[in-house]
């Protein structure tokens, strides 16, 4: 066609005419086998699974038919674009920008745009907002992200009809890591808010020894602050780690304390940042050559274990397993919220035996209330 337009002339202009017009239709081709699955997700479901990917093939082996958002923290993969849509999931960015230069009205406009043309060119469903900064109640910044969360919404949801934009918040309200964030504001302006219910010992000011990730009741208080400050259950999703923390222990005494480092953090004198943070399939590995097996802990309501590494010291490693999971999966039930999501999908093993499938496999189970 292109040789037809141009006739007899031209050579090497005809020849970069030919490349430019070939470039911009792979830009603007539909990489799925059946181009139906290009459009964007529409309407919702009752219960909303949203699962961070981090890259690889792991994504094959999920458990797709609970899954209703993907948020892609790793590199984009238009195979699993075309896999989640034909499953009926969305897909949706990662987005992250520095809260100092949104302050300014012109640069948010332009991010916001190309967040869009950037979903539009992946025939992506959206956007999740993952911004952790530190923001001070009232600041400029305070303003100026509650207005990013406004318009990126309205800009997607113009943009590209049936779009998601969604943004995760701390644990709690309470300026926790030094995030004052208006959480009414920003659960008002999007479509719903993340809770990453996670992190929980980043900022210790009492006794500095190893604790649970995310103890139950700690967790759900939180939750109960959220609600009471206004915000409609139904616009929350509950987020729960796939991930534990590993940490070396200064001193391990009978009763199961273990003292660590003081690591301080956002102003606080001790943090989980003494730990390392170890996904699910590593802690399980750990199991039948720890010390103790798992262990529960009756106030945190959470697993643990304890192991001697090759160097003769003593570890304590704090996770959620299927038992922890399916507690605060039950609330999100009772308290009605709009579902639940983890961090992150790649931290189980989908491998093919059949202990790892087995625990694989009740994991994503735990997610769903009974
Ligand atoms: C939070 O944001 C909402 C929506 O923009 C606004 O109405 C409210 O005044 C804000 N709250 C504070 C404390 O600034
Ligand atoms: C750990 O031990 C259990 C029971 O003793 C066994 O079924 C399982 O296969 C072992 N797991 C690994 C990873 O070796
Ligand atoms: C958790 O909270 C409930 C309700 O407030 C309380 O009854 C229970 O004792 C708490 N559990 C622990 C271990 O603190
Ligand atoms: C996925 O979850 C469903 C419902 O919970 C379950 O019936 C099914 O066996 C699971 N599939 C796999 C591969 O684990």
């Amino acid at each position: 066609m292109t040789e037809k337009v141009l006739g007899g002339g031209g050579g090497l202009a005809a020849a970069l005419l030919l490349l430019l017009s070939h470039l911009r239709l792979s830009f603007g081709t539909c990489p799925c086998e059946d181009p139906a699955l290009c459009n964007p997700i529409q309407g919702s479901r009752d219960f909303e699974v949203l699962v961070f990917d981090v890259g690889g093939k792991n994504w094959k082996f999920y458990n797709w038919s609970h899954i209703t958002t993907v948020a892609i923290f790793g590199n984009y993969d238009p195979e699993l674009m075309c896999y989640a849509h034909s499953k009926g999931a969305r897909v949706v960015l990662k987005g992250d920008v520095s809260v100092k230069k949104i302050v300014d009205r012109a640069f948010r406009a332009s991010w916001i745009n190309q967040q869009v043309d950037l979903a539009k060119k992946q025939y992506m469903d959206g956007i999740n907002i993952d911004i952790e900064q530190e923001v001070e109640k009232l600041s400029p910044e305070y303003y100026a992200l509650t207005d990013l969360v406004k318009e990126t919404t309205e800009a997607f949801h113009r943009e590209i009809p049936g779009s998601q934009v969604t943004f995760d918040i701390a644990w709690s309200p309470n300026c926790i890591d030094k995030r004052c964030y208006n959480y009414t504001g920003i659960a008002e302006s999007c479509d719903f808010v993340f809770v990453m219910s996670y992190d929980e010992q980043s900022q210790v000011w009492s006794q500095c020894i190893a604790r649970a990730n995310a103890p139950y009741n700690q967790t759900i208080a939180a939750y109960d602050d959220y609600i009471n400050m206004g915000i409609n259950p139904k616009k929350i999703v509950m987020g729960v780690p796939w991930y534990g923390y590993d940490y070396a222990c200064l001193g391990l005494i009978k009763s199961h304390i273990c003292s660590i480092a003081e690591v301080p953090f956002r102003g606080a004198p001790c943090s989980d940042a003494a730990g390392r943070q170890i996904p699910y399939k590593v802690i399980m590995i750990k199991v039948n050559t720890s010390l103790t097996r798992i262990l529960w802990n009756e106030e945190e309501e959470a697993p643990y274990l304890e192991y001697k590494d090759p160097n003769g010291a003593f570890h304590q490693v704090w996770f959620d397993n299927p038992r922890s999971i399916s507690m605060k999966a039950a609330y999100v039930k009772e308290r009605g919220l709009r579902g639940i999501g983890m961090w992150n999908g790649d931290c189980l093993d989908y491998s093919d035996g059949s202990v790892p499938r087995k625990q694989t496999q009740a994991m994503w189970e735990a997610l769903i209330p009974k």
